[in-house]
């Protein structure tokens, strides 16, 4: 059994100490966990999503419990970036946290402004594109429902100049045509899944169960971590050399590593916190044990080592921003260190606006012919504004 375990990591341009992050949305918008949990200790805290302006998200109830999960129905309440900035912040900065701040918008100008705001915040390593939000320009539509619409949120949000972070849906019948979108549009890092579109009524009293009503919720916790394993695996085969953050059930640290086995390079705990505010620290721990126990090493050995994938990952690529170390996962050789230090935010690219990454093949899917006779016509689109399902 291995006594020392090389837990740094790097997420795109990012490095980190471990790949270990908080989730958007189930940490607060500062230090709230820092009662439970020494944030410095973590890979990154991601908070909650912020606008550019103050949001006062959904009606109550915003949550339920449900088998493996729980659904939720937000709809992205917060203080605006200029609050956070001031009021947040600082509580972050003061415990030496390195901060993702996530955020949203209702129009690509919404994001260039949010993102704008964020130049240069203190401790800030990376901006999350959360695109689960209606798009004020294409009749309420979700961003993320759209890669066009992703596109356009992330070539906006380039405005911040720090390295960014796609946050996408998995309720899209191709996440990998989306996220080829996105990274063409200057994300360098894609952070995969959202939560799902759900629903659960009171039959007794024959209501909704959340406040939103006929919109619903997201669904979260171990019942999605499937679907986060897939959507990070498939965008694993299709994008080789880009960051890649797991994020759905991830409770423990075996959980951890199956997300990073898919193909994932860090992994976010999101409903794990409500039952426990520890539950970062302990999927890090349980992560490390892990890999002592079963004589890895360097915990990047773990990133798409799953056997019989269809792309060789380790070392997959010579000019990748984001290396993982070459030979058998399994492999003894010491890994050299990073040569940033973790506090300090690297040094910014000049942000892509136009397609300038070779996309590779695409992925192979199995053609399955549909037995499902013809769609009627769609209905029409929700009203602008009007809160949907994956709105955290
Ligand atoms: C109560 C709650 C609020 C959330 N708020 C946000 C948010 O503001 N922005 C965001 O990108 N995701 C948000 N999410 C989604 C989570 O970050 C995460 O993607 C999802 O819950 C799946 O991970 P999990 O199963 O570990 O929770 C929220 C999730 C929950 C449960």
């Amino acid at each position: 059994m291995r006594t020392v375990v090389d837990m740094r990591t790097h997420v795109g341009s990012v490095p980190l100490p471990n790949p270990v992050l908080t989730a958007s949305g189930t940490a607060g918008h500062g230090a709230e966990l820092g009662s439970y949990v020494d944030l410095a200790a973590l890979g990154a805290v991601v908070v909650k999503s912020l606008s550019v302006l103050p949001w006062p998200g959904n009606p109550a109830p915003r949550v339920h419990e449900t088998p493996a999960g729980m659904l939720n129905s937000v709809g992205l309440q917060g203080p605006g970036v200029g609050a956070w900035l001031a009021h947040e912040l600082p509580a972050l900065n003061d415990r030496g946290t390195r901060v993702v701040a996530s955020i949203w918008g209702r129009s690509a100008e919404e994001y260039a402004q949010a993102a704008g705001m964020l130049a240069g915040a203190p401790g800030v390593v990376a901006v999350e594109v959360n695109v689960s939000c209606p798009n004020l320009e294409d009749r309420g539509r979700m961003f993320a429902h759209s890669a066009h619409a992703t596109a356009l949120a992330v070539a906006a949000s380039t405005a911040s100049g720090l390295p960014l972070w796609v946050k996408l849906s998995p309720n899209v019948p191709d996440i990998v045509d989306i996220a080829g979108a996105a990274l063409d549009a200057g994300a360098e890092t894609l952070v995969l899944v959202n939560t799902v579109l759900g629903m659960a009524i009171d039959v007794r009293r024959r209501t909704y169960r959340l406040g939103s009503a006929a919109a619903g919720g997201g669904l979260s916790g171990p019942a999605i971590r499937p679907v986060a394993v897939r959507a990070v695996h498939d965008c694993r085969v299709a994008f080789p050399d880009v960051g890649i953050v797991g994020v759905g059930g991830v409770c423990r640290g075996v959980d951890a590593v199956e997300m990073m086995l898919a193909g994932a390079d860090a992994v976010e705990v999101g409903t794990a916190t409500f039952r426990d505010p520890r539950a970062p620290a302990r999927v890090l721990a349980g992560l490390r044990r892990w890999c002592r126990l079963h004589d890895v090493g360097d915990v990047r050995h773990l990133v798409g080592a799953v056997q019989g994938a269809p792309m060789a990952l380790a070392g997959a690529d010579p000019g990748s921003a984001s290396p993982r170390p070459s030979g058998s996962p399994h492999e003894a050789a010491p890994t050299p260190p990073p040569t940033a230090t973790w506090s300090t935010p690297p040094p910014v690219p000049p942000a892509a606006t136009g397609p300038q990454r070779p996309r590779p093949g695409p992925v192979t899917r199995p053609e399955v012919p549909s037995r499902i006779p013809p769609m009627p016509p769609p209905p029409p689109r929700r009203r602008p504004g009007t809160p949907e399902g994956d709105l955290g």
